[in-house]
């Protein structure tokens, strides 16, 4: 539907201006000097933004450089002007001290460049953990209509006749290796074979939650997030892209239409359902901030715990990427929970103008091993709890990730099944982790509950992925596979431990994590969900009084002027890790 008069398109303000012929000259002079036409930029075209995540520095993403090309193209045969807009890096597992720090810059700078520039409308190339996050904030924060495309997984990893996962078979090999079953060569190649091609991880990591919770959501074409990167109807899909942006901008069809409170519920639903990332209610609770989208943590245990795990995929399944893609990706899962009536809103809009419902109702799954039935799954109950205490105001837990093994040392205490006690051991950051660890005058043992704090978004900064800790090595040879794990930090969506993650408030914030000291007791009540040190109020609240005199927990200096003002104005992950202020900037494109 017709909404917008080539008059109304905001790049006019720019190119066509009859109020200004001279800033008009300026700036069209300029977009001129490399081959651009007057006829392109003068005649009523949408211009269209392909926000460029893809570089050298990006693997996981570089392919969209390829894919931008068929965006192009699609653009071009609707009536639209593509310009390509570079994104700042952001690459999981390249950036240091942790690509996390960087999903906030990322989004400051596109929505400048989405602000300031003559654009109609942009194509968000989305793929590695935080690109996905960092671009929908953006299009949240101006508002023109944007849609998202993935750069897809890469294709199966195989070592030894088996899948081989990115992540997931780093974490396994990992132990393999500090029990001395293989020398550090063969840990090596066991990483590389994980990664046989372009695309971002091919596991149930953060990268497949998030494009598949951006398909969810409503803002990528049905079946895009799980098409794997090379495969031919990647490019195919581009080309589709490219082409509906151009319909979105004469419709006006705008990302607070898509990305409404429905359409985060749909999504949390299809998060449990497809085993998703806990970096997902950081990521989501911030992207609905952005809207002014009421959402948080309380949001996730009550919409998703009860929801069942149909998506058998690494780590908390068997397969990868491309069964996932083969045996109908997100619309088969999305048909799944509609039959059995539990999407909470089959009519939230998508962008290409239909519903979920019409776009995923007739899509079944072509391999039921892969994508469960509601009848038949995986696991009951596999979304997150929200645990509380005087340990922390709010920390999820991925309960669907703890084993048999786990449940037994952990939870089989048959007056209690569902609580557990030990005794805390605490790490002040990963370094004093990896010091301490194997270190046997810890007197590490299966009562333990390791403990890593200081960690968070302020600590590390940005929140470093190391709650989920390896026991130490002498546990592992007696066959201890994994100890409960706490901390104000996060884990890496390929690991598959029950760890209590992304606590806030973090321990530089003198929450209940920072008062805790090693020989503690501390206990964990799934039945009410909550966490709490074992020691009385008294004896915290005069920790506390010394924490405060000691001027408060120790952080490291900032390296970079970016780590400073990060610090300084970043919100607790419960609050989706947002920059303080940045939220009340919303749909600034119309201002
Ligand atoms: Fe980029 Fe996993 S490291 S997607
Ligand atoms: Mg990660």
């Amino acid at each position: 539907m017709t909404k917008i008069r080539p008059e109304d398109l905001r790049s006019r303000k720019w190119f066509n201006n009859p109020e200004n012929l001279e800033m008009t000259a300026l700036y069209l002079e300029r977009y001129l000097n490399y081959g651009l036409t007057r006829e392109e930029l003068q005649s009523g075209k949408p211009i269209i933004a392909i926000a460029q995540t893809g570089s050298d520095l990006s693997p996981c993403n570089r392919h969209h450089i390829e894919l931008a090309k068929r965006v192009r193209d699609g653009i071009i045969a609707a009536g639209g002007v593509p310009l390509e807009v570079p994104v700042h890096p952001i690459q999981e597992t390249g950036k240091r001290p942790t690509a996390s720090l960087d999903r906030n810059l990322a989004y400051l700078g596109l929505v400048e460049s989405l602000f300031g520039y003559p654009l109609d409308g942009v194509v968000l190339t989305i793929g590695c953990d935080k690109t996905t996050p960092a671009l929908l904030m953006a299009a949240a924060t101006v508002n023109i209509p944007a849609i998202a495309l993935s750069v897809g997984p890469m294709l199966n990893g195989w070592f030894e006749g088996e899948r081989a996962g990115s992540g997931t078979v780093i974490w396994k090999a990992r132990e393999r290796l500090a029990a001395g079953e293989i020398d550090n060569e063969q840990f090596l190649e066991i990483a590389a074979a994980s990664a046989p091609s372009v695309g971002y991880c091919n596991t149930m990591g953060t990268a497949t939650t998030m494009n598949s919770l951006a398909e969810a959501l409503g803002m990528q074409l049905p079946g895009s997030a799980a098409i794997p990167a090379p495969y031919r109807e990647r490019g195919q899909i581009s080309y589709e892209t490219g082409k509906r942006i151009v319909d979105m901008v004469w419709g006006d069809v705008r990302p607070s239409d898509i990305m409404t409170r429905e359409a985060f519920e749909n999504a949390i639903v299809i998060n449990s359902a497809i085993g998703g990332s806990t970096n997902a209610p950081i990521h989501l609770n911030g992207v609905a901030s952005h809207l002014g989208v009421p959402l948080d943590n309380d949001d996730w245990q009550a919409l998703g715990h009860d929801i069942p795990l149909l998506v058998n995929l690494q780590p908390a399944g068997k397969y990868l990427g491309e069964d996932y893609h083969r045996a109908g990706g997100v619309p088969a899962v999305v048909a799944e929970l509609l039959q059995a009536g539990l999407l909470p809103h089959p009519g939230a809009l998508t962008v290409n103008g239909q519903t979920m419902a019409d776009n995923c109702a007739l899509r079944r799954t072509s391999n039921d091993d892969v994508i469960k039935p509601v009848s038949d799954p995986l696991m009951q109950s596999a979304g997150f709890v929200n645990l509380k205490g005087n340990l922390f105001d709010s920390a999820i837990m991925k309960t669907s990730v703890i084993s048999e093994a786990f449940r037994k040392t952990y939870l089989s205490n048959p007056d209690d099944p569902n609580a557990f006690e030990g005794r805390a051991v605490v790490f002040d950051g990963p370094e004093d982790y990896h010091h301490r660890i194997d270190d046997p005058a810890e007197e590490i043992d299966e009562n333990c509950i390791l403990v890593m704090r200081g960690a968070g978004p302020k600590g590390y900064p940005g929140g470093a992925e190391v709650v989920n800790m390896r026991p130490p090595s002498y546990l592992l040879k007696q066959g201890v596979g994994a100890l409960p794990c706490i901390g104000d930090g996060r884990q890496s969506g390929t690991s598959g431990s029950p760890s209590i993650l992304n606590a806030a408030p973090e321990a530089p914030d003198n929450g209940g994590l920072a008062l805790l000291r090693t020989g503690d007791r501390v206990r964990i009540d799934l039945n009410d969900f909550s966490a709490n040190i074992l020691v009385s109020e008294e004896e915290l609240a005069s920790r506390l009084e010394g924490l405060v005199a000691a001027g408060g927990f120790p952080i490291p200096v900032s390296q970079t002027p970016w780590q400073q003002y990060f610090r300084e104005l970043v919100q607790p992950f419960d609050k989706g890790m947002t920059l303080r202020d940045a939220t009340k900037y919303q749909d600034v494109a119309r201002k």
